[in-house]
């Protein structure tokens, strides 16, 4: 028998347990995926911290990366020994979002990818990058694709152009490396000198402590000549949303990714319409998106930031020094 955790229902770092999970040979349309990494995200945290507790067991972790084992019949698209990672929404292919919760989402609405393996429709994994760790698959689907979703299918990012990332969490430094990797100039916040010069290796171009500077808008403004910046991947939700769309230009778009400080707060309408703002939402992306990052990604060389990596069991203190605030980069699961 495999590996797997469970989070009992309401969630708690109490209530997961190690147990046993097999998977079904696949049937038509299916692949087994033996599964060696995770990789962690705030929303992971939410279901397994019980923020966001599941109402039935659960396998938490929408993030896994592995290697096919067996393909069902009519499977042309991955063969056995491929390297794969999860989608965020395995039933979104491609066009416009089908949802607008997270139902379907493994690790929440479905069983995830906390376990050693599992058969699943074609459509729940894509091709993982060449020369890539499982780790560092991993760290793909829900990170890396918000953050390339949000500056490539929604911004229609142009080289020369300016993005602002907030703090050093995975989406944002993920989006300081596509960026780069796109020729923009980017513009990186953070709470520590010691964050901001890893930051600055990475290749951000200017740099902001965000709690010396609170009022940070001004200084974003001032790096690009008073023009204000094309991009802002905003992950603080609303207590950085003001100070995003000061530092924006006019018709500047903002990215409302995160949530980190809260679920709702002050609007300011009519800095908004005034300055005629593309405010939009995202939630992850879809597999073709998640293929066209994938593609990048093998034409680039990029690699993501590994904070750190612990075994399946020790899923808990993983989530605890994700709550430390510690990490820069993402934290994952290997086994
Ligand atoms: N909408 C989507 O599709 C989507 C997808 C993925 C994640 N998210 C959301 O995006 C947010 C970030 O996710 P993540 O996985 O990147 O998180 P994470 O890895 O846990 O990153 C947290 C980092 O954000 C920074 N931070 C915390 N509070 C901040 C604030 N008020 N202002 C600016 N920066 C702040 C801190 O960086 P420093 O220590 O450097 O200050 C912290 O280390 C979460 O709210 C998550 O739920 C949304």
């Amino acid at each position: 028998m495999a590996k797997a955790m469970i989070v009992q229902p309401g969630g708690g770092f109490d209530r997961v347990i190690l147990s046993e999970r097999d998977a079904n040979p696949p049937a038509a349309g299916e692949i087994t995926v033996r599964l060696h990494a995770n990789s962690l995200n705030y929303h992971d945290y939410a279901v397994v911290s019980g923020m966001w507790g599941p109402s039935e067991p659960r396998i938490p972790m929408a993030d896994g990366a592995g290697l096919v084992t067996a393909v069902g019949a009519g499977v042309t698209e991955f063969a056995v020994g491929d390297a794969v990672v999860s989608a965020f929404f395995p039933g979104w292919n491609d066009g416009a979002p089908p949802f607008a919760d997270f139902a379907t989402v493994p690790g929440d609405g479905q069983d995830g990818y906390a376990r050693e393996i599992v058969t699943a429709p074609v459509g729940a994994f894509t091709h993982a990058p060449k020369n890539f760790s499982h780790a560092e698959s991993a760290a793909l689907t829900t990170a890396g694709l918000t953050a390339w979703r949000a500056l490539h299918d929604d911004g229609g990012l142009k080289a020369g152009e300016t993005v602002l990332v907030q703090g050093t969490g995975g989406v944002s430094i993920f989006a300081l490396q596509f960026a780069k990797m796109a020729g923009a100039t980017v513009i990186a916040t953070s709470s520590s000198a010691e964050k901001l010069a890893k930051l600055e290796a990475l290749g951000a171009d200017h740099l902001i402590d965000y709690r010396k500077n609170p009022n940070w808008a001004e200084i974003a403004r001032g790096f690009t000549g008073g023009r204000g910046v094309d991009h802002v991947i905003d992950v603080g939700g609303p207590g950085t949303l003001e100070q995003s769309m000061i530092a924006a230009r006019l018709g500047g778009h903002i990215a409302l990714i995160g949530i980190l400080s809260g679920l709702s707060g002050e609007f300011s309408m009519i800095t908004a319409l005034l300055k005629q703002l593309q405010l939009k939402g995202v939630l992850v992306g879809s597999r073709r998106q998640q293929a066209d990052m994938v593609r990048a990604i093998d034409a680039n060389g990029m690699k993501p930031v590994i904070d750190r990596a612990f075994p399946l069991e020790d899923i808990v203190a993983a989530f605890q020094y994700q709550e430390s605030n510690r990490h820069f980069g993402k934290i994952c699961l290997e086994f």
